[in-house]
């Protein structure tokens, strides 16, 4: 018989705990316990061994980081100004441009759409308004945000919880999006995500990608705000240079269309919507953001 006092023990990690291992190999784990002068063992049921809860994955982190996020927001503000300021505010303009960016890389009023990282709905308020046909999923890793799209928007405009890297949908779309989210992530998960995305693209679907790079006036503000709250912040803002983004969405299955940043991706806009500081969108705009356009093969 031999005696070990930390064991591995599969779905518990690392155990200090006294444990024997006799001749046929088997592991006992032990617990040791004083009778009288005399010390004696007894043996331990695995599951019985308290433990400290195995660290976050990074993903787990990052997920429980906005759903803290939100929770703060709900409790800071009334719902609906809450809901808005999770996915970054200025609801109604935002929405009008994202839909823009996407008929301007092929959205039709029948287009089925997938929106990864739909947050609150917000490009949903402008495909009702525009009485969009398609079918529409969106996933986000935030369940209070999901279940807010949900109660907000009509039944066909359907919202899914997902866990930050699985597209889960036997579902085929024609459009994909990703507003405002590979702004937030590693790099490893946008290429899981993609991958999943071209999963769910018919052939020939296309993605668009809004993300940040360093170099470009706005996109440095956002920089220069993020170095002075990284002491304190939660959340992450991930900037990328447009190769290497390409190069996740090439390496990942897909074709590069076009990117866009600047005066470049300014789209035209049918109305006029008001920005949270008061200035006006009108005929055409900027998200703040460059975005990349990719197609799965056809
Ligand atoms: C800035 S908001 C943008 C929301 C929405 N796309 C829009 O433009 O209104 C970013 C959203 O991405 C979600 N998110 C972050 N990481 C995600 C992930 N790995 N998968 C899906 N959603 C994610 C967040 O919960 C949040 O709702």
């Amino acid at each position: 018989m031999c005696c070990v006092t930390s064991v591995y023990v599969v779905g518990h990690g690392l155990i200090e705990a006294d444990a024997t291992i006799d001749d046929g190999g088997m592991l006992k784990l032990m617990k040791r316990r004083r009778s009288g002068a005399r010390p004696t063992v007894e043996v331990a049921e695995v599951e019985a061994i308290e433990e400290t809860p195995p660290a976050l994955t990074l993903m787990e982190f990052l997920n429980r980081a906005y759903v803290e996020h939100v929770d703060d927001l709900v409790r800071a503000h009334p719902l609906e100004k809450a809901m808005d300021l999770a996915v970054g505010g200025s609801g109604d303009a935002v929405s009008a441009l994202e839909v823009a960016i996407l008929r301007a890389v092929g959205l039709t009023p029948t287009s089925d759409v997938l929106d990864v990282g739909c947050g609150s709905g917000r490009m949903v308020r402008r495909l009702v308004e525009d009485g969009h046909a398609g079918a529409y999923l969106g996933i986000d890793v935030v369940p209070a945000l999901v279940e807010y799209a949900r109660q907000k928007y009509p039944d066909c405009y359907r919202f899914e919880v997902g866990d930050g890297l699985t597209i889960s949908t036997e579902e085929r779309f024609d459009i994909a999006c990703m507003f405002s989210v590979a702004t937030h992530l590693p790099f490893e998960s946008i290429f899981i995500i993609f991958e999943g995305v071209l999963a769910a693209l018919r052939p020939g679907g296309t993605l668009v990608v809004s993300f940040l790079e360093l170099g470009i006036p706005g996109h440095d503000h956002v920089f220069d705000v993020s170095v002075d709250t990284f002491r304190t912040a939660r959340a992450h803002n991930q900037f990328v240079h447009r190769d290497d983004l390409r190069h996740i969405g090439e390496l990942a299955g897909f074709g590069f269309v076009r990117v866009a940043s600047e005066a470049e991706s300014a789209v035209p806009i049918d109305g006029m919507f008001v920005w949270d500081d008061g200035s006006v969108l009108e005929g055409e705009g900027m998200l703040g953001q460059s975005w990349m356009v990719f197609a799965a093969p056809s």
